[in-house]
């Protein structure tokens, strides 16, 4: 047998894993492969570096909680998750508005609120209306699309940041017959993202200011329709341009009025912006949303389904068949 080199070890790895039933579990998985083993060998990874890798994943999950997600933290803070969604935009079936981050305090437990209703507890005076329309790409109304909005508080932190049971700034509304929202709120601030964690060390290390520009969160959804996740970022802020997440772009910056005739609610600034769902396909409705809910993906968090390092049991299972033949490899 050839020792293997820096080279052929790729593709043995990659012949190894070509048993892989699932096509598309192949494909990304050589893909994962072969793209991680040319990082080590541009950097020339050194042992000591490699484990350092893994003790910054290693401190990554454990910071996970179902209140937070620090794995999803650190794909947006490395732009991946901007370009899961910059991809996944460009697969619409036609011009609508465009994505931007779910990010990390989404809650699927959100209150419902009539037309009009203000979300925000305290308004410190700094109230602000958000008004439109949600329409179709080719501009007609969607009446009783769901809208969802979160954001700040004026004092700059998300109710989750608070405490778990606090709900505040964040609503489900619906469109009228003519397709119109209308929101009460407050203006929303930047903010650091989470810093306390391994994310935030790594921000740091980097000397990156770990700021996002102040935003607006928006889900609309309506059926037949692609799910729109998306936000506003106010016209202004000073990090629109070096947002630590990536995601204000130009087309998402609206700007807050201080008398805007248009708004529905006289003498309160306002922000008006309207938003076009495309129509929703069926490659659409397999590839999930556009981020996810930290809860939902850390249920059962700090439960242990087996014993570490023990196989899963149906492979367990299928090893007890075979045991005359393997000698009970799995089984003790
Ligand atoms: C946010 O929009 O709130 C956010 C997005 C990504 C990371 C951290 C915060
Ligand atoms: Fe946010």
């Amino acid at each position: 047998m050839q020792p293997y080199t820096t080279e052929s070890i790729t593709q043995v790895v990659i012949e190894q894993m070509s048993t892989t039933p699932d096509p598309r579990m192949k494909e990304i998985m050589e893909s994962a492969v072969r793209h991680l083993h040319a990082f080590a060998r541009e950097v020339q990874l050194t042992p000591a570096e490699w484990i350092k890798g893994i003790e910054f994943m290693t401190k990554v999950g454990q910071m996970c909680t179902p209140a937070r997600q620090e794995f999803i933290l650190l794909s947006d803070t490395v732009g991946l998750s901007a370009l899961v969604n910059i991809m996944h935009d460009k697969t619409k079936m036609e011009e609508a508005t465009e994505a931007s981050l779910l990010g990390p305090f989404f809650r699927e437990n959100t209150p419902r609120f009539e037309h009009g209703a203000q979300i925000a507890k305290a308004t410190n005076g700094q109230e602000v209306v958000l008004f439109g329309r949600v329409t179709n790409a080719q501009g007609a109304p969607l009446r009783d699309a769901q809208v969802t909005v979160w954001q700040t508080a004026a004092d700059g932190r998300y109710d989750i940041q608070k405490s778990l049971e606090e709900i505040d700034c964040r609503g489900i509304f619906r469109t009228d017959d003519k397709g119109n929202y209308l929101i009460r709120t407050v203006r929303p601030l930047g903010y650091f993202i989470p810093l306390d964690g391994p994310v935030g060390q790594m921000v740091m290390a980097q000397k990156r200011h770990g700021k996002r520009p102040a935003h607006i969160h928006f889900l609309i959804s309506t059926p037949g329709y692609r799910e729109l996740v998306t936000a506003l970022y106010l016209a202004g802020d000073e990090h629109l341009e070096d947002d630590v997440v990536f995601g204000a772009s130009g087309d998402l910056v609206a700007e807050v009025k201080a008398n805007d005739p248009a708004s529905p609610i006289p003498g309160v600034p306002s922000i008006h912006f309207d938003f076009s769902l495309a129509r929703e396909t069926e490659a659409d409705r397999r590839a999930g949303r556009v981020g996810g809910d930290p809860g939902a993906i850390t249920k059962g968090n700090g439960e242990a389904s087996a014993p570490y390092g023990a196989p899963p049991p149906e492979m367990a299972a299928a090893e007890q068949k075979k045991k005359g033949i393997l000698g009970g490899l799995f089984g003790r």
